[in-house]
């Protein structure tokens, strides 16, 4: 596949158009923003974990019935990927309180839910990605109802096949944020990241934080929590 020109820059990754219509390639920097863009820093090898994180996730989703739109790693950084539009929606699945569930409901962090919870933001950058539900959804017309519940059922599909391999390698899985896309004949698959970026992984045992909470909050240790989890994803 050739790399052709650059389509779009985002906060952690590039895209790249090739010489066929329906695949991109994206490239996964070592950039790290917080706080809708407010803090910014570099996470060195954050670009290369998350590129292989994320595949290796993806590919395991697709064994499991979940289209993704994964098609071949091409190095460290770069993969090919099914060119797709982005249902302008931030989908977020929560197994334990912490982050801005906790703060916007004045709960601790670490309350385990008797079942995982769903909520939507509005991609939007200028708006800082405000919360909303699925009639806004509706009524904004960001997604059609069928779509919306075809992403329901994925996000739900994916935290229960997500949820079970982190508890096998000592992993408990809070929470994270999925993005699904339509690719150019108009199927709905997951795209963008599953990483330790968009995701919160507390270790099962000491319950120390290895996802970019690190990087949000100052805890130092960045790097090694990134390693940390792709040494137990990937064996
Ligand atoms: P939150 O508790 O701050 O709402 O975050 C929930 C999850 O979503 C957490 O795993 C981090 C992830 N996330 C992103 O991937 N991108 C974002 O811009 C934000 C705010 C959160």
């Amino acid at each position: 596949m050739e790399k052709r020109e650059q389509l779009y820059e985002g906060k952690a990754k590039k895209v790249f158009a090739t010489e066929n219509p329906d695949c991109v390639i994206v490239s996964y920097k070592d950039d790290a923003t917080a706080f809708n863009g407010l803090k910014k820093g570099t996470i060195t090898g954050k670009g290369a974990i998350n590129n292989r994180v994320t595949n290796y996730l993806m590919q395991l989703l697709e064994k499991e019935g979940v289209p993704t739109h994964f098609v071949e790693e091409l190095s460290d950084r770069e993969t090919v990927v099914k060119k797709v539009s982005i249902v302008p929606l931030e989908v977020i699945v929560r197994n334990i309180s912490a982050g801005s569930f906790a703060k916007r409901y004045g709960v601790e962090e670490g309350i385990v839910f008797d079942a995982p919870t769903i909520e939507f933001s509005y991609k939007n950058d200028d708006l800082g990605d405000p919360l909303l539900n699925t009639s806004h959804a509706l009524a904004l017309k960001l997604a059609t109802p069928a779509e919306i519940d075809a992403i329901k059922a994925m996000s739900f599909k994916i935290n229960d096949v997500l949820k079970a391999f982190f508890k096998n390698v000592g992993v408990d899985l809070v929470d994270f944020k999925l993005e699904f896309g339509k690719t150019n004949d108009g199927k709905l698959v997951l795209a963008d990241e599953i990483s330790p970026d968009t995701c919160r992984f507390w270790d099962s045992k000491t319950h120390e934080k290895l996802d970019k909470d690190r990087f949000r909050r100052d805890l130092g240790n960045v790097e090694d929590a990134y390693a940390e989890m792709m040494k137990r994803i990937l064996g």
